[in-house]
């Protein structure tokens, strides 16, 4: 029984082509990179500390809004709310001259949040619950960068 569970799985992922892969991701630190305020300013809030909520390594189900990636189905990138939950994965975009023009850059995977029904929407994905005794507020500074 043991033995054929396990050649069944093999054989599940042998014939189960990949839907996405980690490569479309590049991670919150290769954007801060390029955008060092937002990083500092994002390292400060709770998205950034999702990982000390969890006494040991979360489960994939928990990570579908305390990580980024594309959990419970697909990879994990990192045990954090990071750059690339709100802005969609970047190794596409996250170039240069790509991001200088914006029409290429949201063809490529970045997330157009301009307007506050695009913001909202990103937000519900999981913030579906009031925070404390306070209701969700969807236009909340995520990386206040100061002028
Ligand atoms: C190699 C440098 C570089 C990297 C890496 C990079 N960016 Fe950018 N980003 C830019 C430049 C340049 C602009 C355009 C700035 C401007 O026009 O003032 C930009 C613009 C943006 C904007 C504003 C877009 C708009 O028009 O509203 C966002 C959001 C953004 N980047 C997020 C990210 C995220 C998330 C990542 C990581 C996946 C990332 N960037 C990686 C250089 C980079
Ligand atoms: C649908 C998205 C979503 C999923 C799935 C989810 N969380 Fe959360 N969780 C949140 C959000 C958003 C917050 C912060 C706002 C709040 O407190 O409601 C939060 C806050 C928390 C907190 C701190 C606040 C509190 O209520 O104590 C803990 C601990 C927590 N989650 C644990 C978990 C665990 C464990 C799992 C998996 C079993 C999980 N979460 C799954 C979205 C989610
Ligand atoms: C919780 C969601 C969220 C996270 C996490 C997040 N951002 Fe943003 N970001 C936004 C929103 C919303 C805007 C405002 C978009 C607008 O008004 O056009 C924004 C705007 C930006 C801009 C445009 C300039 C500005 O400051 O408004 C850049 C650049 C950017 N983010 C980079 C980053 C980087 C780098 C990270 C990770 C270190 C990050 N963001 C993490 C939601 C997020
Ligand atoms: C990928 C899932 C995800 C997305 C998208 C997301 N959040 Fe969160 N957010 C969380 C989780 C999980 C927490 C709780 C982190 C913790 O405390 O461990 C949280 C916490 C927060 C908090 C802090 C709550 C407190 O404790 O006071 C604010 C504010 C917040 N989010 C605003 C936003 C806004 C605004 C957006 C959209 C622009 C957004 N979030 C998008 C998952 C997400």
């Amino acid at each position: 029984m043991f033995r054929l569970s396990i050649l069944l799985m093999l054989a599940y992922a042998l014939v189960t082509p990949a839907t996405a892969s980690k490569r479309d991701w590049s991670g919150s630190a290769a954007c801060g990179a390029c955008h060092p305020a937002q990083l500092a300013a994002w390292q400060a809030t709770p998205h950034a500390r999702t990982r000390a909520r969890f006494p040991t390594a979360p489960p994939k189900a928990c990570l579908a809004c305390h990580g980024t990636g594309e959990a419970p189905a697909g990879p994990v990138i990192a045990v954090e709310v990071g750059c690339e939950a709100c802005h969609g994965a970047g190794a596409a975009y996250g170039e240069d001259d790509l991001m200088r023009d914006r029409p290429l850059a949201l063809a490529l995977g970045l997330t157009d949040l301009s307007t506050p029904k695009a913001r909202a929407a990103v937000c519900a994905g999981c913030h579906a619950r009031p925070i404390g005794a306070k209701p969700f507020d969807a236009t909340a500074p995520v990386h206040p960068v100061n002028p």
